[in-house]
């Protein structure tokens, strides 16, 4: 028992880090803070899901212009998780993921189980936002007069779901012109009796970025800025645009789903908040962390949730929310629809470039967590091998590249912001109970930030999650018990013999 909550020394892990405590600079300030989140936020969760949330998607009650509600209540779970996430980086003086904290603090069970839940939030949310940048990247191309194929641009299973909307006689309010899967319902071709629809668009992208990180490309702070700016500007011209095409007629009923439509709203939408948890990483590199940290952390989210709330106003005022059933890039189409079609192109190339930027982060942090689960020896040594010429962990990185490809060609993208949801939501109530464990077992350990008002905070946190969590279909319930399971059978097999913490002891 005692083995499983091993914990790895502080100071192996400020070795291993290379450079160290001292060597982070203390430079970052709120407005900083601010930057880092929303250029990790803002991205597929606003450009796509927003149209799922609205509308119900596939099967679930829409939300319908109480979207905005969702968007708030979300924001308030995200907000109570982000100041946990913050003391629990500050916990340890090195720069890394909830993986390595984990390690250090709540021992290596808990360590392993959030490691392989992350795989959720950046491998599988990639593959939710390879697959909106496709639709997007399509709407660009047919702004210069190129069509893509519809069936190389989206999934088989969406393509059925819409066929089936459709048949439904539209009560289920499809509107087949602005949605891709039911274009290439009508186009597919047919090999040997098989229908071939594959979103090699998606697949191409992540591949274009894996081989971009195995080269060597480095994240830099100004690169994030000009994107920050740009996604800013991105949904500003949006709101500024569509505002004046809104019909308040399209707000009644402000909410067609009840309340079970906010509540599902708000599990779906929580996808355009994740990232917020990369501020909290940067405590150790804060000027004054106490100050800025809780400002970056709430500055950023009351920015996008202000942003969110316009974009989701504006947006429902548009369109009917019951014509975004399986539209893939709702923010575009909903141009289209009002006949605005150089905006929907604008539109596309900032959602594209957004969206370029979320996969660079998250395909770059995914290979280096897989690369510290791998030097810990809770996973084989041969994922830990380093390029020899470009010094990247390129094993990692094609792995996930491959993953993500693989997926985002075959998959539909509301299932996988489900399933990227449930196991974020997951990793938040680990942070938030861990909060909770260390002021009790370890209250002296120094903390650059403290959350306010412990147990509260944490306990509102793990409720808040929870309560999302319920809000996500019983097939993703299923999917995520089945993804942690085989995360422990490969941990028990593995792992806890092999770790390094076992070998060496
Ligand atoms: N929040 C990120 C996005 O919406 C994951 O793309």
């Amino acid at each position: 028992m005692s083995r499983l909550f091993r914990r790895k020394p502080l100071d192996a892990l400020i070795a291993e880090g290379g450079e160290g405590e001292h060597s982070l600079k203390r430079a970052l300030t709120a407005v900083d803070l601010i930057a880092l989140g929303i250029g990790a936020i803002i991205g597929a969760g606003i450009f796509a899901t927003l149209g799922s949330a609205t509308s119900g998607g596939t099967g679930q009650p829409p939300a319908g212009p109480g979207v905005a509600v969702s968007i708030i209540l979300t924001a308030v779970v995200c907000g109570f998780c982000a100041l946990c996430y913050a003391e629990f980086a500050s916990l340890v003086p090195v720069a890394g993921s909830a993986y390595t904290y984990s390690y250090a603090t709540l021992g290596e069970l808990v360590a392993w189980i959030i490691g392989w839940d992350l795989v959720l939030e950046y491998a599988v949310g990639n593959v939710a936002v390879a697959i909106s940048w496709a639709a997007y990247f399509r709407q660009l191309m047919l702004g210069f007069g190129v069509e893509i194929p519809a069936w190389i641009s989206t999934d088989y299973r969406s393509t059925l779901l819409a066929a089936r909307a459709a048949a439904d006689g539209g009560a289920a309010g499809l509107s087949p012109e602005l949605s891709i899967a039911y274009q290439a319902h009508l186009q597919h071709p047919v090999l040997f009796g098989v229908p071939i629809v594959c979103n090699v668009l998606a697949a191409s992208i992540t591949a274009a970025i894996t081989w971009l990180l195995v080269r060597g490309v480095k994240e830099s702070a100004r690169f994030n800025n000009v994107i920050v700016v740009l996604k800013v500007l991105t949904l500003l011209f949006f709101i500024g645009v569509g505002a004046f095409f809104v019909k308040p007629a399209n707000w009644h009923p402000f909410f067609p789903g009840g309340f079970h439509g906010v509540w599902t709203g708000a599990s779906l939408i929580f996808f355009a908040y994740i990232g917020f948890d990369a501020i909290s990483t940067a405590a150790e590199e804060c000027v004054d962390p106490g100050r800025d940290m809780p400002r970056g952390i709430i500055g950023s989210l009351v920015i996008c949730t202000i942003l969110y709330i316009a974009a989701a106003l504006v947006l429902t005022g548009m369109i009917p929310y019951g014509k975004l059933v399986g539209v893939a890039d709702p923010l575009a189409a909903a141009l289209a629809y009002v006949h605005q079609d150089w905006a929907a192109g604008f539109l596309a190339a900032g959602a594209v470039i957004a969206m370029t930027a979320v996969l660079l982060v998250f395909q770059l942090g995914q290979p280096r967590i897989l690369l510290a689960m791998s030097r810990d020896g809770l996973l084989s040594p041969w994922f830990a091998q380093i390029h020899p010429r470009y010094r990247t962990p390129h094993v990692t990185t094609i792995l996930t590249g491959v993953f993500v490809g693989f997926f985002s060609a075959i998959a539909n993208i509301d299932e996988i912001v489900q399933l990227t949801n449930i196991g974020t939501l997951f990793a938040f109530i680990l942070v938030c109970i861990g909060i909770l464990i260390l002021r009790k077992r370890e209250p002296d350990r120094p903390r650059r930030f403290r959350v306010p008002f412990v147990p509260v905070t944490p306990l509102l946190g793990i409720g808040m999650c929870l309560f999302l969590m319920a809000g996500l279909p019983g097939l993703t319930w299923i999917r995520f018990l089945l993804w942690l399971l085989a995360g422990l059978l490969l941990y028990f097999l593995y792992g806890a013999r092999r770790s390094r913490l076992a070998t060496a002891a």
